[in-house]
């Protein structure tokens, strides 16, 4: 049968067709003509428990007999409420939820409410600061704060100016820097741009990890200073947790392992286990109190989904938030990630693996065509449509970001399933190097 569909980030010149996937299982996902794959990226980072959880699957049939949707204007419903409590119950210093559907809305909201605020006191203060290489989505706010040159850079001109500051990258440190020094240079970057800009308005970055510019484990103090300086120069702090929060880096929130308490705080993908769309912007009271006002005095936030709030998705997401309370998965995550730390040695010892890095339940594998040079591999065929091909002889479903092969598998994944999936790992790198180098 002819497909109309478009697929995203993909060139359709490239695929003949696609594999349809009928059933998902646990970590398996099923295609029609019955072959086998482990989500090796939990449907795109999302899935917590595997798939066709009955107890999810419960939760969301039984709100259905109820309530499938009704806005949050005007009216509220009782799960999206319950939501927001368990929300802000997680979310150490926040004080108020907004919801939307999916994780760039989210950080558009975010922007919206961090530009907004400096409106609503009275100040003038319109930039915005971020990290280089940083992602939030594909959006115009969020391609704008999240620029990836690669990926965005054919709107270039549409997007609004960000002040970027650089990283620091254990494995691509530029010449004559220890991992230390240049952290430091990149700290005194931020403040020195903090003391003489007195127009920026928030610092929006990624929480814990830059995951898809390359995943870029921040050095441990990196954010915590970040905060301090956002505090001291009275510059809002964004945390962008869509990928990151809840247990991918095993923590809860990253904010708090990072000890750096956001003015605003956004999570998406995990929030309903992976299993309706659903996206969420905290703010705290400071935030929050500034637009408070007459009516007429339109402080209020323009801002509004038809989906905002949907009783299907947060009712899914409260017994996700359950779950995750009653399994105590934070800690299993933490044992259970331990099994990454076995492979290593092996992966680091193929030759094409330039880095290995890796936290929680999130390993991005950089494969580089010479160990020495670093010179990422770029072979004419897309490297992500090699790894496909190539995991799904191995029983995996990978997608890789550029030259690094991401394992980001579902949080409740047993050791006996990651170990497998690691070793399928190894094998597809070893049989897909043939076609990259
Ligand atoms: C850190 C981060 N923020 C925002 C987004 C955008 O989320 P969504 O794809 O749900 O719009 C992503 C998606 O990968 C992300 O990784």
């Amino acid at each position: 049968m002819k497909s109309y569909v478009w697929h995203p980030n993909t060139q359709m010149t490239e695929w003949d067709s696609f594999d349809k996937i009928t059933k998902a299982k646990g970590m398996w996902l099923i295609d029609s003509k019955g072959n086998k794959m482990i989500d090796a990226v939990a449907s795109m980072w999302c899935n917590v428990w595997g798939h066709s959880n009955p107890q999810l699957v419960k939760a969301i049939t039984n709100q259905s007999k109820k309530l499938q949707h009704s806005s949050m204007f005007n009216i509220t419903n009782e799960p999206a409420e319950k939501l927001a409590d368990n929300l802000v119950k997680i979310s150490h210093g926040m004080h108020k939820v907004f919801f939307s559907d999916n994780g760039s809305s989210a950080m558009e909201i975010s922007i919206k409410m961090a530009l907004q605020y400096w409106k609503n006191i009275g100040e003038k203060r319109t930039e915005i600061a971020t990290l280089e290489n940083g992602y939030h989505g594909d959006t115009f706010g969020a391609m704008a704060v999240g620029y990836v040159p690669e990926f965005f850079g054919k709107f270039k001109k549409q997007l609004f100016k960000t002040i970027q500051f650089p990283v620091p990258n254990k494995y691509r440190l530029p010449k004559e820097y220890t991992f230390s020094d240049y952290q430091n240079e990149c700290l005194e970057k931020i403040e020195k741009k903090f003391s003489k800009n007195k127009n920026i308005a928030a610092f929006v970055m990624e929480s814990g990890a830059q995951v898809a510019g390359g995943v870029i484990i921040y050095p441990k103090e990196f954010q915590k200073k970040i905060s301090q300086l956002c505090k001291k120069y009275d510059v809002l702090l964004v945390l962008d947790e869509i990928a990151t929060g809840f247990g991918r880096l095993g923590s809860m929130t990253q904010h708090e392992e990072q000890k750096s308490t956001p003015d605003i705080v956004a999570y998406g993908k995990m929030l309903t286990g992976g299993y309706l769309t659903m996206a969420a912007t905290l703010a705290n009271k400071k935030v929050y109190d500034s637009f408070s006002g007459e009516f007429n005095d339109w402080k209020h936030l323009f801002h509004g989904h038809t989906y905002t709030g949907n009783p299907l998705a947060a009712s899914v997401a409260n017994e996700n938030i359950k779950m995750y309370h009653k399994n105590k998965l934070i800690k299993k995550i933490q044992k259970t990630s331990k099994i990454f730390e076995k492979y290593y040695k092996e992966i680091s010892e193929i030759d094409i693996v330039g880095d290995i890095r890796h936290k929680g339940m999130l390993m991005g594998i950089e494969l580089v065509t010479d160990k020495k040079k670093k010179i990422p591999i770029h072979p004419k065929k897309s490297i992500n449509k090699i790894f496909y091909e190539e995991g799904k002889k191995n029983g995996i479903y990978l997608r890789t970001l550029g030259n690094i092969v991401m394992l980001v598998p579902p949080l409740a994944i047993s050791e006996k399933e990651l170990d497998l999936l690691l070793k399928c790992t190894i094998k597809t790198i070893l049989s897909a190097r043939s076609q990259v180098i």
